[in-house]
């Protein structure tokens, strides 16, 4: 399995970062694209360095080439997830302006039917945020935002960004053992 993982400027980078660790570990081949704002939040909110987590990945592209492989529907991918994914990255998707790496990939997974995943991250959301994120639902698209979920008793953030990735990659189909499953008639 082949997938592309575009990091934006939305706090939250750690989910983008986990992501790609994560597909790694379950055998993914993992491609990425960060725009210069996740390199900017990665520094800010992680402790790790942009050069590592450009390292974590099988193969990186720089966010303005438009010619790299991926950029073009005979490249054969089976999907993309956007982690955290800005409401900039979410206007641009929504109305097909492809003008960086991340939003091209994006424009071709709509149009060639693959799976596209966003996970948008912005709070209070405007009317325009709902109506565009309202859009790409519509076009098939899987917005999972990442609103934690507190059943598990979660006492890190850890615990609540490896639910997270682990909700994203079981969406992906990807067996894993990441996600709490809710189970209330299980042995205490
Ligand atoms: C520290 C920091 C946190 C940000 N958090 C968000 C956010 O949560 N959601 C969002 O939509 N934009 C956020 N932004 C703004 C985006 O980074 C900005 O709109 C940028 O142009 C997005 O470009 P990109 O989608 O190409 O990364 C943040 C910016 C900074 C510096």
């Amino acid at each position: 399995m082949r997938i592309i993982v575009g990091i934006t400027g939305a706090s939250g980078a750690i989910y983008g970062v986990r992501l790609v660790q994560a597909l790694v570990e379950h055998g993914v081949e993992t491609h990425l694209v960060l725009s210069p704002w996740a390199e900017k939040n990665i520094e800010l909110e992680t402790r790790y360095s942009v050069p590592e987590v450009r390292s974590f990945a099988h193969r990186v592209y720089e966010v303005d080439d438009l010619s790299a492989p991926v950029a073009s529907g005979s490249c054969p991918v089976h999907g993309m997830v956007v982690a955290p994914c800005t409401m900039k990255s979410v206007a641009a998707i929504a109305h097909g302006y492809a003008d960086n790496l991340i939003h091209r990939c994006a424009d071709v997974a709509l149009k060639e039917g693959r799976t596209l995943i966003l996970v948008p991250r912005e709070t209070p959301l405007h009317q325009i945020h709902l109506e565009n994120l309202f859009r790409l639902a519509c076009a098939g698209v899987v917005i999972m935002p990442p609103i934690p979920a507190f059943y598990f008793k979660p006492q890190t953030i850890e615990e609540l960004v490896e639910h997270h990735v682990g909700r994203v990659l079981h969406r992906l189909g990807i067996e894993n053992d990441l996600v709490r499953v809710w189970d209330n008639r299980g042995d205490k």
